[in-house]
């Protein structure tokens, strides 16, 4: 007699399971909206652009979810924060914060300002980080909730030409390293995404020099199916790159000097072939 196959990882239900979830006006945000209403949660959808953010609304709305939105502009924490409370008072509590705004900066450091830099690490790192810690003690008391927090490659393995990009990015991830071991004998589960080069709108954003990479870029979905696993427990690990660029990060880990040279001579081909000069990298 064949064995009885293995059981495979159960999805957790998410019918009713109340999610806020950030950049869902656009990319990957947009494309993860509509999975999660197609399962039945409740969500709190937050971006800046309350046309485009309407216009995902009444997708997931045809697919049967409960759906609110929320204009904000993450590059102010305070104003973060106070979404998070207002949507988990609103809600009656939170299931899952998915924190996946983010904003590009790519300008080489001699090129940028004080305020560019603040706004990026405002918007990429300290909302995020402002926005779980007022949901926390919520999901502590119920000993139940998921954060996933949506980093970058170039949180793992700096990009050139995007420092301060890098910097809040890496910010994300030492904070979610962290935040895991915090939370470790709790119920509340942290994930981490760390995205390679995705065809979004990110590479197009205004305020940002032009991008070195012009390789090939994944579609959207994949990363929102990436979260989706992660938000209903079929995957269960901390981190998971979108494509698995993992090798590359470990290489910067094993020979730093080498990896530093190799970026700037990729830069510099990419920038030599645009017929310019300090120009920027990736997404
Ligand atoms: N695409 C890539 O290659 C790539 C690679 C690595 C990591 N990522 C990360 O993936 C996440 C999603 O990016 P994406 O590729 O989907 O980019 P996207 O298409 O540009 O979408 C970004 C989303 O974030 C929102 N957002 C940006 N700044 C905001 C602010 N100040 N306040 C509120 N919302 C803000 C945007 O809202 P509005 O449109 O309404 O302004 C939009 O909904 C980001 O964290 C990004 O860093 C992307």
């Amino acid at each position: 007699m064949a064995p009885e196959p293995e059981p495979g990882p159960r999805a957790e239900d998410l019918s009713g399971a109340r999610i806020l979830l950030t950049g869902a006006s656009a990319g990957i945000g947009a494309a993860l909206a509509p999975l999660l209403a197609g399962r039945g949660a409740t969500l709190a959808l937050c971006g800046r652009d309350p046309g485009k953010l309407d216009a995902v609304a009444a997708r997931c709305r045809e697919l049967g979810a409960e759906v609110t939105t929320h204009a904000v502009d993450l590059a102010d924490p305070a104003a973060a924060e106070e979404l998070a409370r207002s949507v988990e008072r609103a809600g009656g509590g939170l299931d899952v914060i998915v924190n996946n705004a983010g904003a590009p900066m790519r300008r080489r450091v001699p090129g940028l300002t004080v305020d560019e830099l603040r706004r990026t690490m405002a918007t990429n790192f300290e909302s995020p980080a402002r926005m779980t810690m007022a949901v926390l003690p919520g999901m502590l008391a119920r000993d139940r909730g998921v954060v996933v927090n949506v980093s970058s490659f170039g949180g793992r393995a700096a990009i050139p030409a995007e420092a301060a990009y890098c910097a809040s990015k890496f910010a994300l991830c030492g904070w979610s390293e962290s935040l895991a071991m915090d939370l470790w004998h709790s119920g509340v589960r942290v994930h981490l995404v760390v995205p390679g080069a995705i065809a979004t709108d990110i590479w197009d954003r205004p305020g940002n020099d032009p991008a070195h990479f012009s390789g090939e870029l994944e579609p959207p979905g994949t990363v929102a199916g990436a979260i989706v696993a992660l938000v209903d427990g079929t995957d269960g690990r901390f981190e998971v790159y979108v494509p698995d660029l993992s090798s590359i990060a470990e290489f910067k880990t094993a020979a730093i000097e080498d990896f530093l040279a190799g970026a700037v001579a990729f830069a510099d081909a990419a920038e030599a072939e645009a017929g310019g000069a300090g120009t920027g990298g990736t997404g």
